[in-house]
């Protein structure tokens, strides 16, 4: 019976890479479940499940190609059941508690953003790590691998796009909500960029409702605190439950995760 054939430098450096990258995916997997869980605003929501669905497969593809460099179960295995399943669900679980906890102290609109925050970081992260396998794949003729790499990569990419510009729009619900007028921007600059910010990317019919009373209440004249006014902050106070600012200081305290 032939041994098992032992991988050489190139494969088992990749395959040790992308044991990393398995590890990565399998912790934000757990991750995005949590989100979703907590995410009330509907196309963001919708858009963290497309992702979800985006890193199992993302998992499954790593780990396929991890087989066939021909590295260890080890690489694999270590995130399904030692190291990096117990990495992962105890980051997970550390993380889903700091999520709750937010989730309980702050508001609606300031979890969807901190949650957003940290998706976004992690985001980036991928984006890092795929790059680096897919510039040594691609050092060392491994087509396949990069391949692998630059088609998650894109995935990782698009949905940083998303959130950054999630970012702009959940920050500006903030402001509507919580932020008198007066003591807003008044510059048209300022609101032509955020509102083109937001039709960019996924619309949902509730931030095309708040963008066009954003634009009509800008239009009108920025010193103007008409009907406009009070329409745009009950129409945000449908994502939020209640406005009391008692809950700022535990709220800047629940931010502060690792
Ligand atoms: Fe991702």
């Amino acid at each position: 019976m032939p041994a098992a054939k032992t991988p050489n430098e190139r494969d088992s450096k990749l395959a040790s890479w992308l044991g990393e990258a398995h590890s990565k995916e399998a912790e934000l997997e757990a991750d995005l479940t949590a989100h979703i869980a907590m995410t009330q605003k509907p196309p963001y929501k919708k858009r963290l499940q497309r992702h979800l669905k985006e890193t199992r497969d993302h998992k499954r593809r790593v780990a396929s190609r991890i087989k066939k460099l021909g590295g260890g179960q080890g690489l694999i295995g270590a995130t399904r059941s030692a190291v990096g399943e117990a990495t992962g669900k105890t980051v997970a679980a550390v993380k889903g508690q700091v999520g709750v906890a937010r989730a309980v102290a702050t508001e609606q609109a300031e979890t969807h953003l901190r949650n957003a925050e940290e998706e976004l970081r992690e985001e980036h992260v991928e984006i890092a790590l795929y790059t680096r396998i897919e510039a040594f794949a691609a050092q060392v003729g491994d087509r396949e691998t990069a391949q692998l790499a630059r088609g998650i990569r894109r995935d990782e990419e698009r949905m940083a796009k998303f959130l950054q510009a999630e970012l702009g729009r959940l920050v500006k619900e903030i402001v509507r909500a919580e932020i008198p007028r007066d003591q807003r921007a008044t510059s048209s600059r300022s609101q032509r960029s955020s509102s083109r910010s937001q039709s960019t990317t996924s619309r949902s019919s509730t931030s095309r409702s708040r963008s066009s009373a954003s634009r009509s209440s800008s239009s009108r004249s920025s010193g103007s605190r008409g009907a406009g006014g009070s329409r745009s902050r009950s129409g945000s106070g449908a994502t939020r439950s209640g406005s009391g600012g008692s809950t700022r200081s535990s709220r800047s305290r629940g931010s502060g995760r690792g």
